[in-house]
């Protein structure tokens, strides 16, 4: 769907839906007082007859019979107006969005919704509205042989007062190049192992930074072993699919500029090795590589966005699986930077896989380095599948600004502890650490582990394993892969640029 700013009145604009919208229990005003006033009260009657109060999310469609030249008008509710925010926004527009989609229209136009009464900026709003409508019609259709049904809508009008105004413009555009980060990173998360293999995903980065313009490089087997990635190379050698290390640069040339590297785990399939799964616990891990889409994702955007930062995005890409020359449990294997694990247990595999790409980072020099993983089912107990993600950090202002960033894109994060008493649970007889703390160790074990790793004054860690498949009650986020983390990073980025 095609989104533009465009100068134009709700009452006398040519389409075929116009949305407009509601807060509960609050005076007929704005647009949608404008448009009950062309019909006739026809908004008023609604509200009076009780059928639509504005709650969030709610839908009522009007058919102006002769009175508008629109075919429908399509009315969504904010909520309360005290608990509106700039998500509210992205949700009214998700159930528009849809609810025109449904009724095959073509073209649509809207009112900036939240730059009314909601009270944000044009920019701001613009961007929410384009950000909720993309992600809210992204339809993944994966192999199904059948005819792909005619989209709708294909066009969505942002009604503009003043044809010079560029904010909406703006807005518009920012919110397309996120929108287009979280589709690669759905995509990837979205497709089968027998797809979405490690090679796989470094092409898809490499067209990707083709595209946005992005220094890309994928380091192979053999370059790996050269760097001795031992604990990574121990993961990959089970499978007949070879690894890849994904390096995505941007501003890769400006040495004036400080330097934030991101890092996603891409087990682009976790059996659990010798350790495995039971068959439940396998049913998901397509999309085990959920931490390292969403770094290639947010990598594209912060590209699209021109953010002036030196931004390096790190995935380490493998497949953990069983095979006569997999790693086994009791195995001690070497990192990048000499630290000894013993392998504890072999389901235990992307904290190795981290941990030859956090050694890596500290070539950069990085102010800050911020990883992300689907890396612990304890985590998924503690805050619930489809929620939230846990952060941990070694630095207050890195936690704050990932805090902040997870409540303006509300991608929700909750912090989470990393006491010095999780390292009694890593002790090793026979190497420096090991890699599973055992049963009843969890998230925070994962964490310490990592942290044996990281030589830079600020790193966090954010363990997404409850996030990459069906958010729970978010009508801007389909069923299947979420492209959780996207929206995420990109916005820390923008935040750690000011
Ligand atoms: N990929 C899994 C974690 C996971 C579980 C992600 C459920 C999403 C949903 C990870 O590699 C894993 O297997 N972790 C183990 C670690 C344990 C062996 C120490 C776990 O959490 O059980
Ligand atoms: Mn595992
Ligand atoms: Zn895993």
């Amino acid at each position: 769907m095609e989104i533009k700013a465009v100068p134009g009145r709700i009452e006398t604009y040519t389409t075929d839906a116009i949305i407009i919208n509601l807060f509960e229990g609050v005076e007929l005003g704005g647009a949608a007082g404008a448009v009950d006033a062309v019909l006739n009260g026809a908004v008023r009657e609604l509200i009076q007859n009780g059928d639509f109060t504005g709650k969030n999310g709610q839908i009522a469609v009007l058919y102006p019979r002769t009175l508008m030249v629109a075919k429908r008008v399509i009315l969504v509710g904010l909520g309360q107006q005290d608990k509106f925010n700039v998500d509210t926004v992205r949700r009214a527009s998700a159930s528009a969005i849809l609810k025109a989609r449904d009724l095959k229209a073509n073209h649509v136009a809207s009112v900036i919704q939240g730059a009314g009464a909601g009270g944000l900026s044009i920019e701001i709003a613009a961007q929410a509205v384009t950000e909720g409508s993309l992600l809210a019609l992204y339809n993944y259709r994966g192999q199904k042989s059948d005819e792909k049904p005619e989209d709708f809508p294909k066009t969505l009008d942002l009604l503009i007062l003043d044809e010079q105004d560029t904010r909406a413009a703006d807005g518009i555009k920012a919110g397309m190049a996120i929108a287009a980060g979280v589709r690669v990173a759905r995509d990837l998360v979205n497709l089968p192992p027998n797809f979405c293999n490690p090679a796989y995903m470094a092409s898809v980065a490499s067209e990707m930074a083709l595209t946005v313009g992005l220094k890309f490089m994928a380091l192979d087997k053999a370059q790996m072993e050269t760097l001795k990635m031992g604990a990574l190379l121990g993961v990959a050698q089970g499978s007949d699919t070879p690894p890849r290390f994904i390096i995505l640069e941007h501003n890769a040339d400006r040495t004036d500029l400080p330097t934030v590297v991101l890092v996603g785990k891409g087990v682009t399939f976790d059996t659990g090795g010798y350790d495995i799964k039971t068959a439940d616990g396998m049913g998901t891990m397509k999309g085990d590589m959920a931490g390292g889409a969403a770094v290639i994702g947010a990598m594209g955007a912060i590209a699209g966005l021109n953010i002036p930062l030196h931004v390096v995005g790190l995935v380490p890409a493998a497949d953990n699986m069983i095979s006569g020359h997999a790693y086994r449990p009791q195995e001690v294997l070497t990192a990048s930077n000499g630290v000894t694990i013993e392998i504890t247990n072999t389901d235990a595999e992307g904290r190795l896989l981290l941990a030859d790409a956090l050694v890596y980072a500290s070539r950069y020099q990085p102010k800050a380095v911020v990883d992300i993983a689907t890396l612990t089912g304890a985590c998924v107990t503690a805050l619930g599948a489809g929620v939230a993600a846990g952060l941990f950090s070694t630095d207050d202002q890195l936690r704050d600004k990932l805090m902040s960033a997870g409540t303006e894109t509300a991608e929700k994060l909750w912090p989470l502890p990393l006491f010095p008493e999780y390292e009694k649970s890593i002790e090793s007889n026979t190497a420096d650490i090991k890699n599973s703390g055992g049963a009843r160790s969890g998230v925070g074990s994962a964490a310490i582990f990592l942290k044996h790793f990281v030589s830079y004054p600020a790193w966090a860690h954010i363990d997404m394993a409850g996030m990459m498949f069906d958010a729970v009650d978010n009508p801007y986020v389909p069923k299947g892969a979420t492209g959780y983390g996207v929206r995420l990073l990109t916005e820390f980025v923008k935040r750690w640029a000011e």
